[in-house]
């Protein structure tokens, strides 16, 4: 994938240090998913009464938008402890086994990118969250025996992308299922203007404004643009972000007014262009864009359907006429 502004990813370390300094550590601090913050509040409070550990919760939604935040909110408002792995790490299921015996009564275990457990280690997975029970086979061969470990009183957390890639006897396994919701271009304002005093950037009062709308709706790009806009603010100014300093840098990342980057619009001029609007197979786009399928699906699409750009139809991606006059109004105005 090649290096977009507007990637929903963090990778590099550099974006690794930004996302911790900035993470919010408790739901107060947590801007907006008002709901998400009121259901998970009342299963927390219910849970701590009860001194229980709390159900399993299984977030999902586009990247950027808070999952993994969240999750360390959880384990803080329930004093709990939280380690952290991701489907892809658990390779087989003995290395389930061993992160699950480790666990203490009441510990979280985080598993980012659950829907790509493996087969063999989801079905391990199965009896440890519902009865807190681990059937392991010891031996080989016709001495082969089963066993039956007791494991202490956890709680899973599952974070992804892709909620429809779980099977449903996992998904069945959580007692509290959400998904994370696009923000509001007023709740990134927010996000932007805590990550500017925490960072202690000076920024003006209509910045903010002018980067929400470019955000994707989604606190990890508005964070990475701020960041971005201070750089240039520090070049080319006396470090002050204001309107047109704003601008100028968003140009130069050559992010348009909604949130579009290059790639976004090679894919819907792609569309218009050469597909009469469409419908195009999803593999289709990824060959026009040279992007992977999965990239296309998580990072780009969502945000183009969010704002009502882009439609999933059972024969392939269409373009809407808001799509059109927004790119045609883009090329009239080169054309000017
Ligand atoms: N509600 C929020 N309020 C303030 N900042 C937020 C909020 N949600 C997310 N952020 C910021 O956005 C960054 C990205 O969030 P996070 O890493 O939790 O996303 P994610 O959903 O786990 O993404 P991925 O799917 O890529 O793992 C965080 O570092 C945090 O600073
Ligand atoms: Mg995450």
């Amino acid at each position: 994938m090649i290096d977009r502004i507007t990637n929903t990813t963090s990778e590099g370390d550099e974006d690794k240090v930004l996302e911790d300094t900035l993470r919010p550590k408790d739901f107060k601090s947590y801007i907006g998913q008002v709901r998400l913050k009121q259901n998970l509040k009342l299963a927390i409070d219910a849970a701590n009464k009860r001194q229980e550990p709390l159900d399993h919760v299984l977030l999902y939604g586009p990247p950027g938008l808070g999952k993994t935040t969240m999750a360390n909110i959880i384990a803080n408002e329930m004093g709990a402890q939280i380690r952290v792995t991701s489907g892809p790490a658990i390779e087989r299921a003995g290395d389930l086994a061993s992160l699950l015996t480790n666990l203490k009564d009441n510990d979280i275990l985080f598993i980012d990118e659950i829907h790509r457990l493996n087969r063999s280690v989801e079905e391990v997975l199965y009896s440890a969250m519902e009865d807190f029970k681990l059937d392991i086979v010891v031996g080989k061969g016709p001495s082969a025996r089963s066993l039956r470990l007791d494991l202490p009183n956890f709680t899973i957390i599952g974070a992804t992308t892709r909620a429809g890639a779980l099977s449903a006897p996992l998904r069945d396994r959580f007692g509290i299922i959400h998904r994370l919701e696009f923000y509001t271009p007023e709740e990134i304002e927010a996000i932007i203007n805590r990550a500017a005093k925490i960072l202690k950037v000076t920024i003006d009062k209509e910045a903010p404004k002018l980067l929400a709308t470019r955000s994707r709706l989604t606190p990890r790009i508005a964070n990475r643009l701020l960041k971005r806009v201070r750089d240039y603010a520090d070049v080319n100014g006396d470090g002050i972000i204001d309107t047109s300093m704003t601008s100028k840098a968003l140009e130069l990342l050559e992010v348009d007014e909604i949130g579009l980057d290059p790639i976004d619009r090679i894919l819907l001029n792609a569309i218009i262009d050469h597909y009469n609007g469409g419908p195009v197979g999803v593999e289709t786009l990824a060959a026009i864009t040279a992007e992977e399928r999965s990239t296309i699906e998580d990072f780009i699409e969502p945000y183009l359907m969010q704002i009502g750009l882009l439609e999933r139809t059972p024969r392939g991606r269409k373009v809407t006429p808001k799509a059109v006059k927004h790119l045609k109004g883009i090329e009239q105005l080169k054309l000017a």
